[in-house]
């Protein structure tokens, strides 16, 4: 025989010498939700790594994950339902409680990177992303709540931010009014290929932001959300916020959409981002907790799979736990 590719993977040694990915740090963004109130650090039932925290008890998280080199986050606030109403307007107010968390983490913390989300589903009483009239997601008229939201969460301090809600049109429309407000150098992460997936579920359990059953609203996204059995498009839609000035583009789910993840790599000169959800990672800790999975080895090797599919950026509620792991080894 004059080839044994088992040569390679003769010890431990020689197989880290040949390795051809690796998840470090720098690869991972940690989803944090944030609510009013003190000392709030509840488990979401639905998704048990991942918690709410109130501001103070999310400095904290924030420090544990700093020490474990996680420099980057992504900010989810839960709202209260006394604030929500039609258009989201909750979500424009300079001192709500998320721009406030954003002020409090950038003066605490010096180098850490500090991501949005931009989307109505958690301000409106809808939980829809965009302003829902006679049972439609109005397109052009959320675009303009989305810029002033996109605004004043840079006012707060967020260094990047992630438009979530797959309206057409929105990167441009953010990118100028960021522009026009001095904020040049604030950077879009596009949710360019999020599809309307079953997996997103613990999320919505975790802020209260389903889609709410009423006369004239729609239960699901799949009018702006893309269709799961669609590929092509998603080539479409990098195109479109590359074009638009995306400085990052969103692949989500990502462990369902791993060919997505690759494709869209293959074709973008842009940073690729792979949402690793809610519904991926509580699958995942079901399975171990039920002792059908090692978690050990299976959730490294989750996060290992999304990299090696063409990620350079994992968001995924194990980036803690993933780095706690590597660090004890
Ligand atoms: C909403 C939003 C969702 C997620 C991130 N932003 C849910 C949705 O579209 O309904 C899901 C993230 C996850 O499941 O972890 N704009």
């Amino acid at each position: 025989m004059l080839i044994r590719p088992r040569r390679n993977r003769k010890s431990e040694q020689v197989r880290n010498m040949v390795r051809e990915n690796k998840v470090t740090a720098d690869d991972l963004i940690m989803p944090l939700f944030i609510c009013e109130g003190d000392g709030v650090r509840d488990q979401i039932p639905s998704l048990p790594m991942a918690y709410r925290y109130s501001l103070d008890t999310l400095v904290k998280e924030v420090a544990d994950c700093l020490q474990l080199g996680i420099k980057s986050f992504i900010l989810f606030p839960k709202i209260k339902d006394t604030h929500k109403d039609k258009t989201g307007s909750y979500a424009l107010y300079p001192n709500n409680f998320y721009h406030e968390c954003a002020r409090k983490l950038k003066s605490e913390f010096e180098d850490i990177v500090l991501i949005s989300d931009v989307a109505l589903d958690p301000y409106n009483i809808d939980g829809h992303d965009g302003i829902v009239r006679d049972g439609v997601i109005q397109n052009d008229e959320t675009l303009d709540v989305l810029s002033q939201m996109a605004v004043e969460q840079a006012k707060a301090g967020f260094d990047i931010i992630g438009p979530s809600d797959m309206m057409d049109g929105r990167v441009e429309a953010l990118r100028a009014a960021l522009d026009v407000n001095g904020f040049q150098d604030v950077s879009i992460m596009s949710y360019t290929a999020k599809y309307a997936s079953a997996f997103y579920g613990p999320f919505r359990d975790a802020l209260g932001s389903a889609p709410v059953e009423a006369d004239d609203v729609p239960m699901d996204k799949k009018t702006y959300q893309m269709d799961p059995a669609n590929a092509q498009e998603a080539l479409l839609e990098a195109e479109l916020d590359t074009m638009e000035g995306a400085d990052f583009l969103m692949i989500k789910p990502a462990v369902h959409y791993m060919d997505i993840i690759r494709r869209i790599k293959e074709n973008s000169f842009l940073p690729i981002t792979a949402y690793h959800v809610s519904g991926e990672c509580a699958m995942l800790w079901a399975a171990c907790e039920k002792g059908w999975l090692d978690y050990d080895i299976a959730m490294p090797e989750t996060l290992l799979s999304i990299k090696r599919a063409g990620a350079d950026l994992i968001i995924t509620y194990y980036a803690k736990a993933f780095m706690e792991m590597s660090i004890k080894e």
